[in-house]
């Protein structure tokens, strides 16, 4: 016989009240149990990390059906969350945020990063990347799966079908199953399309991919970057964007070619039901045409000239746009990793 794997962490913290916030709100993690003063379940991709009061749980109980046997430990314990490398100055960021030092940060000599913190209760907590254990990432793929397209955008819902078309790949709209749009509330691009990811998925049960995507204007300080759908104001009227753009531009006496360089944005973010989240990025540069031209594609189109290129996406056929364009490169990415 081999054990299979583990399926409990277990760390232990005499005030349950204190550190709940910080696995619960910080780091994230469902709380499906919770017994004052005694016990906190909560779920982790396919573990549970379990906090023990060592106060009650080291009292041994009359054995009987459903008393398990007594437990307990005084002292700091240790508790590590699996990252992908990529994830680490995400949590750095976030940790800091939250207003939690950060103990230690780096490298393992045979290769990997882990950074360290400490729960309210002195808990050492770690998350660092599999490697440095020699563990591979978790095999992912989204071949066989149903996925909820977690956008209510119709120009990129239609771009994100046809690029998983080709794949089988079975998608439901999120306004199909009634699943609200959360509030974009991150800076970065990566940043909001997990939240809308993550959000989807936990609410349909289902894997679900998200896009968060923008134009950046050299010019204009990256604007208007995440923000590019709202500079379109609530009727998502994109030729007053592009005005707005434009006359930005003037003012700073953008005129030529090179001071009106832009670039698009897009982030891709796959939420499986455990709740793992993986990103993709790509981006194509270019320079903005004045007046917009093309009445194909959406949003910005129309006043976006790829590098190499004469034509504007608004005037491209959509299959030489997905050839060069911001989401495509993300989605090789993608395709790349998850086919
Ligand atoms: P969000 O990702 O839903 O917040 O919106 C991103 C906004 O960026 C869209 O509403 C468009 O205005 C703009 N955008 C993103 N990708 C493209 C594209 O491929 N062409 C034109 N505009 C885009």
């Amino acid at each position: 016989m081999k054990a299979e794997g583990i399926l409990e962490t277990v760390i232990y913290a005499e005030n349950l009240g204190r550190i709940r916030p910080f696995y619960e709100d910080v780091l994230g993690l469902e709380c499906f149990q919770a017994t004052v003063d005694r016990q906190l379940f909560f779920y982790c991709g396919d573990q549970v990390l379990l906090i023990f009061n060592p106060a009650k749980t080291s009292v041994a109980r009359a054995p009987g059906p459903g008393v398990p046997p007594a437990h307990g430990a005084l002292g700091a314990g240790h508790v590590c969350f699996r990252a992908e490398a990529r994830e680490l100055d995400r949590w750095r960021s976030h940790l800091e945020q939250a207003g939690i030092a950060i103990e230690a940060d780096f490298e393992w000599p045979g290769g990997g990063r882990s950074l360290y913190v400490r729960d309210p209760a002195g808990n050492s907590v770690e998350f660092a990347e599999p490697r440095i254990w020699n563990l591979p990432r978790k095999e992912r793929t989204l071949r066989g799966e149903k996925l909820v397209v977690a956008s209510h955008n119709r120009g990129k819902l239609k771009e994100i079908d046809d690029l998983l078309k080709p794949f089988g790949v079975e998608t439901v709209m999120a306004s199909d199953l009634g699943l609200p749009e959360p509030e974009e509330t991150e800076t970065t691009f990566e940043g909001n399309a997990r939240l809308k990811s993550e959000h989807a998925a936990k609410a349909a049960g289902l894997a679900a991919i998200s896009d968060d995507s923008g134009l950046c204007v050299d010019s204009l300080h990256g604007d208007p970057g995440v923000y590019s759908a709202r500079w379109a104001g609530p009727s998502k009227d994109f030729a007053l964007a592009m005005r707005n753009i434009e006359e930005k531009l003037q003012a700073v006496g953008a005129t030529t070619p090179e001071t009106r360089k832009a670039h698009f944005i897009s982030a891709l973010a796959v939420t499986w039901p455990d709740g793992e989240t993986r990103c993709y990025e790509g981006r194509v540069d270019g320079t903005l045409a004045w007046p917009p031209r093309g009445t194909r594609g959406f949003g910005y189109d129309p006043m976006f000239v790829p590098e190499g290129a004469d034509l504007t996406f608004g005037e491209m056929e959509p299959s030489a746009k997905h050839a060069v364009s911001h989401r495509a490169r993300a989605f090789k990415r993608l395709v790349d990793d998850l086919f």
